[in-house]
């Protein structure tokens, strides 16, 4: 992006951001989920921390969310209410942790306790009785809620003996999932808006200036931390230690903390409470992760809303926001065009998606998606990429609509549009949006019938997908067949073999029978693959009349790409062994400019050709080597390397015309092919003393 660009965005970050917190904190009616407004926050983080110029440190964003309600009277808060510093994933904890290390230099322990999601608030008690309870407002002044916070029944009106003189108790008041959902459904049938969430339902009750409907909202409240006003003979020194003073003096305190020693334990943690928190009664949206010690988080102190000596690991998000860069067409195995969203690699349910296919015309309508909008994607059932909603006012005015193209990308043919007639098999409804307009739009437009459009040349995908099935055949990329080349093509995720080094086993994952495993799998054996010998380059193009000892001949003729690619017919003629028909066909090949398109495209998506150099006066060459079972003194690659330098040629299967077959330990089936057909057999001490 361009300074001024940047700049665009800043602001327009900033003014959107601003907005949804205006909704949600004042209006107390959001229209994103909090995903949304963390992963615009995430984006403008990122640009100031890269573009530290355009930092501004009156912006919004650098307050604690939140501003004093005008209904309640105001409290100023004796010590500040602070904020976290969030960690997006593991790295950003143990960068943390190394930091915590360094500056402290000396040992400590991490206390780690589950971040909850509902509202923080502070309650101040007095010889033992509650007497005044707040929000946390800007961290400076809050809202005085006590009369609806009486009405939790985990908040204790009295603390149990023996309790301090003065104590200022903070924590967090959260609605349970099973009372949200009941509160939804009175809602729903009461035709009023549903609460988004758990937190959006909390904030919602206790906002209510009627305190019985406080009670009937049956909200909880889990303390997290106490200010030590006055406690007479206690001595508390480590944050562990307030949690069980506070479990004395009658308050919950979440479930599930540790003192770990090691940040490889926290991480542990962390992926523990991943798997039990969906199970959780209440939301959790991460890990507070703290030095336990309370004289080195003095040591530490605050910078800006935060404290050092604390930060929140936070659960990846299902759904985010991005940009998206760019609408390609794929052309279908039937010949039907399909776009695919490009955008800024982004992080979304724990893997960064960088497509996503908007399935036809009707969808990029319905949602009305133009280039460069920024975009709100989640997975679909946790796996399938997918456009949700545009945040329409993200727009600058710069965004261009998508056309389909009235050619084909591929071939060339015309384009023509065919009525379907049928209903969207795709129909994304936007999830997340709270108001109900958009979602009865977007369901009477999905009834309708469809328009798609096709590729008119009949032999344009059949050869194309024919082509493709070869070149992975000698690209050595076996973990993908060709049912699994079309389920590609047919979603839209790959036009040719070179799109596949491009691909993301995210991309894989979401299709329907892919396990995660085993689309990682197929992800490592392309990326493992993308390194060729130029011969083996040149076959895989499927060029008319080459075939693997042709591809051989030029390759070892004019060892380079390049040279093969200007080589004039008359001298691709004069290789030994290469006729006429060959060399017009190699020449004609190299002519046209989509075979010198998809060369570059498959240069750009990382394919690098290996140099060979034959030396030894190629004293392999003619001869043909098996490799089975693994070599002790170099990888696959380097013996396929070796042989080729001499000259030689490395076969996958073994055939009559075999000369050697090179056994490693534990050797496959071709070592008992070796045996049946007669070939001869060395071990890899024998194989070396062979150069
Ligand atoms: S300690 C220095 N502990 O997260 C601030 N906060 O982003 C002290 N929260 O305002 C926060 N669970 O609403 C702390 N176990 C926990 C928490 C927790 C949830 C919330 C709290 C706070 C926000 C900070």
């Amino acid at each position: 992006m361009k300074d001024s660009q940047i700049k665009n965005r800043i602001q327009k970050l900033r003014q959107e951001i601003s907005r949804l917190r205006f909704e949600y904190h004042v209006e107390n009616n959001p229209t994103v989920t909090d995903d949304i407004y963390e992963s615009l926050t995430r984006e403008l983080h990122k640009l100031e921390k890269e573009y530290p110029k355009y930092t501004d440190e009156n912006s919004s964003i650098n307050r604690v969310a939140g501003l004093p309600l005008s209904k309640f009277k105001k409290i100023k808060h004796e010590h500040r209410m602070l904020s976290l510093n969030d960690a997006f994933g593991i790295e950003e904890v143990s960068e943390w942790g190394v930091r915590m290390d360094k500056l402290l230099n000396t040992k400590h322990t991490y206390f780690c306790e589950l971040k909850l999601d509902g509202l923080a608030v502070s309650l101040i008690y007095k010889d033992g009785i509650f007497v005044e309870g707040s929000t946390r407002g800007d961290g400076f002044i809050g809202e005085d809620i006590t009369e609806n916070l009486k009405m939790i029944e985990t908040i204790p009106l009295r603390l149990k003996n023996p309790y301090p003189q003065e104590i200022e108790v903070r924590g967090e008041v959260l609605m349970p999932k099973r009372v949200w959902h009941s509160l939804n459904k009175i809602q729903e049938s009461q035709g009023k808006q549903l609460f988004a969430n758990t937190r959006n339902a909390a904030a919602g009750s206790l906002r209510q200036l009627d305190p019985k409907i406080v009670k009937e909202r049956k909200l909880d409240f889990l303390a997290w931390d106490l200010i030590q006003l006055q406690i007479a003979d206690t001595k508390l020194e480590k944050h562990s230690e307030k949690h069980k003073y506070l479990r004395d003096l009658g308050f919950q305190v979440a479930p599930y903390e540790k003192k770990i020693t090691n940040l490889k334990e926290v991480s542990y943690f962390i992926d523990q409470i991943g798997e039990v928190r969906d199970k959780l009664p209440y939301g959790t949206d991460g890990v507070v992760i703290s030095i336990d010690e309370l004289s080195l988080q003095e040591i530490l102190g605050v910078v800006g809303k935060a404290p050092k000596y604390m930060i929140a690991y936070k659960y990846p998000a299902k759904r985010a926001t991005t940009i998206v860069t760019d609408i390609t067409v794929n052309v279908g195995r039937t010949g039907v065009l399909t776009p695919l969203a490009h955008f800024n690699p982004t992080l979304v349910a724990g893997s960064t998606i960088s497509k996503a296919t908007l399935h036809n015309m009707d969808q990029i309508n319905r949602l009305d998606i133009h280039i460069g909008d920024t975009v709100v994607i989640q997975k679909a059932g946790d796996v399938i990429p997918e456009v949700v909603e545009v945040l329409v006012k993200m727009r600058t005015g710069k965004e261009k609509k998508f056309k389909m193209p009235e050619h084909c990308p591929v071939c060339g043919a015309e384009v023509e549009k065919r009525e379907t007639g049928t209903k969207q098999k795709n129909k994304i409804f936007p999830l997340f949006t709270l108001k109900g307009s958009d979602m009865d739009k977007n369901f009477h437009s999905s009834a309708l019938s469809s328009v798609a459009y096709y590729c008119t040349n009949k032999n344009c995908s059949a050869k194309n997908r024919r082509g493709m099935q070869h070149f992975v055949n000698i690209f050595e990329i076996y973990t993908v067949g060709p049912k699994i080349l079309d389920r590609l093509k047919d979603e839209g995720l790959i036009s040719d073999a070179a799109d596949l080094f491009t691909l993301e086993s995210s991309d894989l994952s979401g299709l329907e029978r892919f396990g995660v495993k085993s689309s990682e799998k197929i992800i490592a054996s392309i990326n493992d693959h993308k390194k060729v010998f130029l011969w083996r380059f040149i076959y895989a193009l499927g060029i008319l009349h080459v075939g693997e000892q042709t591809a051989q001949d030029i390759a070892n003729h004019f060892g380079t790409l390049e040279k093969i690619i200007e080589a004039k017919e008359v001298e691709i003629n004069k290789i030994e062994n290469i006729g006429p028909i060959v060399s017009g066909s190699i020449h004609d090949f190299f002519t046209h400019k989509e075979n010198i398109a998809f060369i570059k495209k498959l240069l750009d998506n990382g394919v690098v050709i290996e140099k060979v150099k034959v030396v030894n006066g190629g004293k392999f060459t003619g001869q043909t080597f098996v490799l089975t079972g693994t070599l002790s003194s170099m990888s696959r690659d380097e013996a396929k390397q070796k042989i080729t330098s001499f000259g030689g040629k490395v076969s996958s299967s073994v055939s009559k015309n075999t000369t050697y077959v090179v056994a490693g330990t534990d050797p496959g089936s071709k070592y008992d092919d070796a045996i049946k057909l007669g070939v001869k057999i060395v071990n890899e001490s024998e194989f070396l003393k062979i150069f």
